[in-house]
């Protein structure tokens, strides 16, 4: 009994000196919106709060987005003491106020920092300022921290990432821990202690397969992104996930490219932060955004990411194990021209070695359900057949019956 309750006390006096992370959170991956990859610096408190508005009335918090995540360039400076202070001109009302607002929506407040002295955007950044930061951010209400890697010359990544952890810890208000840092030192094996989610690639370009070079550094369409993911898989689950950065849905690619961009982003057990401009976003846009049946795959319990099954020229297929047997299935088409693609289930036997899920067709049979057509495309007896159109994607659950 005694040694029972020294352990008990150890193991406050320890969690209090050094920290945790907040668990019991993200247990699926995080929805909300983030303002950088339409507005980028260009942000103030009124846009905050019509995105909020429109979160609400559009229907995207009823399928699930709760986070309104400000990124960079919200700061003005640090006072005389260090306490960091928002744009007095951009967020004249002030953070707090912001996050009352925000709450009163039934959502949730998210903002940026980085690891680094001043942020990728210049503006100061929470290098020996960490505990601070994090008391300030408590005390506005921030629910959500996406931590940023510029400018971070002689920082070891774990350490710093650690560091912010234990100060938002100490605060004493449950924040998920967004790690941008950009998968350079591999956050997929310290990240699940630290944070609920760790960007695994450079930044997103909204182009479905091209790369962007900006000299010193290069963002990634969509395709190049998801090449990036496959070997990671293992590393996420419920509170902990693999992020291939924010969505750039509705952001200028073509309503197809859009589709194929989020259907994988929800195979891939993604965090699905949209980021482009709700308040203005066209039907077919808010409709790839808010399909509940797609979403359904993104937020199943089990939380574990897809793998690619087969590969032939531009097809290729993926699957992704689901809670209660089911599974979920993505046809995607890389290519410029539309591709057939046909499955014939009794030949096939889909194995998943990390979850060790595994289809048996001859004694199980599910139902097929298009998630995009919203049709019921038959059932595993029968084979499948489908055209794929270019840079686009064929979706399906299949149902155990
Ligand atoms: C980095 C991040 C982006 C964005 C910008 C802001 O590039 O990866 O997602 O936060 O900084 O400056």
């Amino acid at each position: 009994m005694k040694i029972k309750l020294l352990t008990f006390f150890a193991l406050i006096v320890f969690t209090n000196i050094y920290g945790q992370k907040y668990e019991k959170l993200a247990l699926t991956p995080p929805m909300g919106w983030n303002s950088w990859n339409r507005f980028a610096c260009d942000i103030n408190e009124k846009l905050i709060r019509e995105i909020a508005d429109t979160i609400v009335s559009s229907g995207m918090k009823n399928a699930g987005y709760i986070y309104v995540n400000i990124d960079d360039c919200w700061h003005g400076s640090r006072d005389s003491l260090g306490f960091i202070h928002p744009d007095s001109v951009r967020f004249a009302s002030g953070m707090k106020a912001l996050a009352d607002y925000v709450h009163s929506k039934g959502l949730k407040l998210g903002i940026y920092s980085c690891a680094g002295s001043k942020t990728c955007g210049g503006r100061p950044g929470s290098r020996g300022y960490e505990y601070q930061d994090a008391l300030t951010y408590a005390q506005w209400g921030i629910d959500y921290l996406k931590y940023d890697w510029c400018n971070t010359e002689g920082l070891n990544a774990e350490g710093a990432y650690i560091t912010m952890r234990d100060a938002l810890y100490a605060a004493g208000r449950p924040v998920v821990f967004s790690l941008c840092e950009w998968g350079n030192n591999k956050p997929w094996i310290w990240g699940p202690a630290t944070g609920h989610l760790w960007r695994t690639t450079g930044d997103i370009y909204n182009c479905f397969d091209c790369i962007k070079d900006h000299g010193t550094w290069k963002s990634w369409g969509v395709t190049y992104i998801l090449d990036m993911q496959d070997s990671l898989r293992k590393y996420a689950g419920p509170g902990h996930w693999n992020d291939p950065d924010m969505l750039e849905v509705g952001n200028g690619m073509a309503i197809n490219e859009d589709r194929a961009h989020f259907s994988i982003w929800c195979m891939l057990a993604a965090p699905l932060i949209a980021g482009n401009d709700i308040r203005n976003m066209s039907k077919e846009t808010k409709e790839i955004l808010t399909n509940k049946e797609v979403l359904a795959v993104n937020q199943d319990s089990l939380g574990i990411q897809c793998f690619r099954y087969s590969k032939n020229n531009n097809v290729e297929s993926w699957f992704k194990p689901l809670a209660n047997g089911d599974w979920a299935m993505c046809i995607l088409n890389r290519g410029n021209t539309p591709q057939k693609f046909s499955i014939n289930w009794k030949n096939e036997k889909i194995s998943d070695k990390d979850s060790g899920k595994e289809t048996n067709f001859a004694k199980i049979t599910y139902r097929l359900r298009n998630l995009w057509t919203k049709e019921e495309a038959g059932t595993t007896i029968n084979s499948f057949t489908t055209e794929i159109p270019a840079h686009d994607v064929v979706m399906l659950r299949l149902i155990k019956l």
